[in-house]
């Protein structure tokens, strides 16, 4: 989604924005533009496409020192050059980025229309920036301040004004904006991303923070002119982490990067020696653990089905009803909060508007809500009660991987405390941590040998409709495969129950609906197999992702694409694993941009 990107040094802005702005095209957007200071003017140049695009069209020589850039990705106004930011006012003075929504602009835009403004873009940022200018009296900062008192919505802004050279002004509330420190250089930036390769040290902003910043200083305020302290922390990320290291696609690289992001995942948490996991972060004692009587998981997109993946494994081996729901859906639902219930919210970046609100709406009622994210010091895990990061290092591609497997590595570790506090005996634990400590291993043996795959995608590739189908524990894997190949190949696919197909996706089924079954050798196998002959009795075509030495299976399918035996409760790690490199393969087969599919963002940070 949007981002935002700041410069005040030494330096050629324009450079440091382009690259900036280059660093966050992972998070989805359809145009682009810089505005950078130059001789006491505000040159502001943007470009609907992509950053290639919108370089073509800055001047090599554009020399200034500091400057604001934005990826937009479009909400209010259609994507063209005209609505693309920066923003400027029509007096030429005050020009801005801003990611969110403000609700009230249409109010707000009548009004300074009468005062004579006018207005060029469709847009409700350029609202802001009209607005600023109206109330600007000779401090950027005052005349931020007042506007944040009449804007009402999400916004993460930077600001500049002609008569303040080499000064910008951000504002925050409910879209994330960081500060980053330099030597001698400030930076600005919705996601840290796009700064790492100049700085570590950084400055997170909360909601209803100012920061001003110019080449060496920067303050930060509230809204009420309070100065406030804040603490400066450091980028664990190195900068090769957020590059492609030799891979086609970031998600290629992120695809191979399991074995190792799973171990990250899991890495000291594992103890062998109380066959349990151990997770410091959740801020719970064991009596209090022992209370939990409920489980919600809260969460969106592939997070959600990791954390269906977790509320089985917390369900059926740990003993405590759990369930799922989507973040979107609990918000406005005025959620009953359970005082013995405990609640997870699920998010590999931390700033999804819709897992965000629905966590806030839940503690407001009192809940207690741990986060399990990624991004480190992301809004919902500093906003959750506590939590556990699933430490898989910078996940780039849109479609999200990695983040999957160390999402459902912590619901394991989860399950396993959980359970051996409860009715899971040492020898059963035991068994589920050998089963986890072997999977990274297994994981690389699939990925040594993804030929099959890339076969089955090219024979594949050009049928429009797809049924994923599994049962039990492999049902949500087979929502989560489903959904990894309409994100990046655009062919429609549906997830479903294997067992369900018969109550209505089955009127799908002939030879140009494929189907892609999940087959472990589980308690469920046989029911799953009869499933299939269903489907070959109606002369559909079926995939089944089975283990190894499966013969019967073989036998009745068109195509099989093998996984290592393994604990029937860690199939979900090794089953979504040839999913990934399915959806992966058939979108290269069909020239889709694999890392940044058409409409979608990365990190969604509005509703
Ligand atoms: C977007 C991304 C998905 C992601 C979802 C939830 O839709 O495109 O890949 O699964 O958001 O994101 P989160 O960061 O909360 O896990």
């Amino acid at each position: 989604m949007c981002g935002i990107v700041g410069y005040c040094g030494p330096g050629p802005a324009s450079e440091v924005l382009l690259e900036g702005l280059k660093r966050l095209e992972y998070r989805g957007y359809d145009s682009a533009g810089i505005c950078v200071d130059v001789d006491d003017e505000l040159k502001v140049i943007k470009k609907k496409g992509k950053i290639k695009d919108l370089k073509e069209i800055v001047p090599e020589d554009l020399d200034g020192h500091s400057g604001i850039g934005h990826t937009r990705w479009a909400t209010h106004g259609e994507v063209n050059d005209r609505n693309a930011h920066p923003h400027m006012d029509d007096s030429g003075k005050v020009v801005l980025v801003h990611n969110g929504i403000i609700e009230n602009y249409e109010g707000i835009k009548r009004r300074l229309k009468k005062e004579g403004h006018t207005f060029l873009s469709d847009t409700d940022s350029e609202v802001i920036a009209h607005l600023i200018a109206s109330l600007y009296q000779g401090n950027l900062e005052a005349a931020v301040r007042k506007s944040a008192f009449l804007l009402k919505g999400t916004y993460g802004i930077a600001v500049m004004h002609r008569d303040e050279p080499g000064t910008i002004v951000g504002i925050r509330n409910g879209s994330p904006l960081v500060l980053g420190i330099g030597d001698g250089e400030m930076f600005l930036a919705s996601d840290v991303t796009a700064i790492l390769a100049h700085t570590k040290q950084v400055v997170y902003l909360e909601d209803k923070e100012i920061v001003t910043i110019t080449a060496d200083t920067y303050r930060t305020s509230d809204y009420y002119e309070q100065e406030i302290e804040k603490k400066i922390e450091s980028i664990g990320w190195e900068l090769e982490q957020i590059e492609k290291d030799g891979y086609e696609y970031f998600m290629e690289k992120e695809i191979w990067e399991q074995p190792e992001s799973i171990l990250r995942a899991v890495q000291g948490r594992i103890d062998r020696e109380g066959a349990t996991g151990h997770l410091g972060g959740l801020n719970m004692t064991p009596r209090q653990l022992l209370n939990i009587k409920r489980i919600y998981i809260v969460a969106a997109g592939t997070s959600f089905y990791a954390g269906m993946v977790g509320a089985f494994l917390l369900e059926s081996i740990a003993r405590i009803p759990a369930s799922t729901e989507l973040a979107s859906e609990v918000r406005y639902k005025n959620p009953v909060v359970e005082p013995d219930a405990l609640y997870f919210v699920v998010s590999q970046s931390g700033e999804t508007a819709d897992t965000l609100y629905a966590m806030r709406e839940l503690q407001r009622k009192g809940a207690t809500v741990l986060g399990i994210c990624n991004v480190v010091g992301s809004t919902i895990a500093r906003e959750s009660d506590g939590g556990v990061y699933i430490h898989s290092g910078p996940e780039i591609a849109v479609a999200s991987t990695k983040a999957f497997t160390s999402q459902i590595s912590v619901f394991y570790l989860l399950t396993l405390l959980l359970a051996r506090m409860r009715h899971l005996s040492f020898e059963d634990g035991l068994e589920i941590v050998d089963a986890i400590e072997k999977v990274p291993d297994q994981i690389k043996k699939i990925l040594e040998k993804t030929d099959t795959i890339r076969s089955l995608a090219k024979k594949y590739a050009r049928y429009t409709n797809f049924l994923f189908l599994g049962r039990g524990l492999n049902y949500s894997v087979a929502l989560e495969g489903a959904l990894k190949l309409k994100e990046i190949s655009y062919i429609h696919a549906e997830g479903y129950s294997s067992a369900e197909i018969k109550h209505g996706p089955i009127a799908l089924i002939n030879e140009t609906t494929p189907s892609l079954f999940l087959v472990p050798d589980d308690k469920l196998r046989d029911k799953v197999i009869n499933n299939i002959k269903e489907v070959k009795a109606r002369s559909g075509k079926v995939i089944a992702v089975a283990v190894e030495g499966d013969n019967e299976v073989a036998g009745i399918v068109d195509d099989v694409i093998w996984i290592p035996k393994t604990n029937p409760v860690v199939y979900p790690y090794l089953m979504v694993i040839p999913l990934q490199l399915f959806a992966y393969y058939c979108a290269l087969e069909l020239h889709r941009d694999v890392d940044q599919p058409r409409n979608l963002a990365k990190s969604v940070t509005v509703e």
